[in-house]
């Protein structure tokens, strides 16, 4: 099986900020894979730049084995992407937006208010009915744009901070469904500070500080499964400690006037 995501040497520059240097990274197929660094190391753009929501400076990318690009359409309708943005129509309603969503990535009619129905019941998005996305509280803005990215059932997710902003039932719920598509094959590539849940959830972990370099890369399996892991010549028992001593400042200066 080919490995689900490949980039070699990506960069991004905006226009004054390089946001990611030179990144090289591969994840097999299959595998929840989780992206985390402190916030402004490139997590988002790396996603964007992964997903053709933005086109990287230089680079090549291959997802599923085959060279991705803008106009890659076919590619594209094998993922789901659920970016920073959300990327949601604020005028629409709910089941219209995943309604165009379901269309757009291919689905038929009939399924797509299936599935469209199925995942607003689910997400107590159901009642809702009469009311804009505009009008949405931020975590029901993401319920959304969870269920737009999983709608068509992709082969890979690419998810930026799907947790945070959600309630514990909600969050609960997601990670069902994402073990789900994990175990049926699917790969998940995540961004995520709640570390907790990373070490739950992941496979593998790369971790990156800005801009969009490596630090640490590996198989987090041996945290749950002999409570602690191996690495940099150092045990560590969580992956909070491991992140903190990778890519973490460790101390907070004492503010006097506090
Ligand atoms: N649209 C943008 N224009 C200019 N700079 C940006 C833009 N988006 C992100 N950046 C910069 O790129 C860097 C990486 O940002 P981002 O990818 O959002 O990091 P992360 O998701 O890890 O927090 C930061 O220095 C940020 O200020
Ligand atoms: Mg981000």
């Amino acid at each position: 099986m080919p490995n689900a995501i490949e980039t070699f040497h990506l960069r991004k520059e905006y226009s004054s900020v390089i946001a990611v240097e030179d990144l090289s990274l591969v994840v097999p197929a299959g595998c929840f894979f989780g992206f985390l660094g402190p916030n402004g190391s490139g997590k988002s753009t790396t996603i964007a730049c992964l997903t053709g929501l933005l086109d990287a400076t230089r680079g090549e990318t291959r997802l599923l084995g085959q060279p991705f690009h803008a106009d890659a359409i076919d590619l594209k309708r094998r993922i789901g992407v659920m970016p920073e943005t959300l990327g949601l129509f604020d005028a629409l309603y709910a089941h219209e937006f995943l309604s165009f969503q379901g269309r757009m990535y291919g689905l038929d009619k009939e399924t797509t208010r299936r599935r469209g129905t199925e995942l607003l019941e689910a997400l107590d998005l159901a009642n809702q009915g009469r009311t804009p996305l505009s009008e949405f509280s931020t975590g029901m803005r993401k319920r959304v744009a969870f269920a737009a990215a999983m709608i068509h059932g992709p082969e890979i997710l690419f998810l930026d901070e799907p947790f945070e902003s959600i309630d514990p039932d909600g969050v609960g719920m997601m990670k069902q469904w994402l073990r789900q598509f994990a175990s049926r094959g699917g790969t998940i590539f995540m961004t995520s500070h709640v570390l907790e849940t990373v070490e739950r959830l992941c496979d593998r972990v790369a971790i990156i500080t800005r801009p969009g370099a490596l630090v640490w890369e590996g198989d987090i399996s041996a945290l749950a499964a002999d409570g602690a892991i191996a690495a940099n010549g150092r045990q560590f028992r969580t992956l909070e400690e491991l992140f903190l001593a990778v890519a973490g400042r460790r101390y907070a200066p004492a503010l006097e006037w506090l």
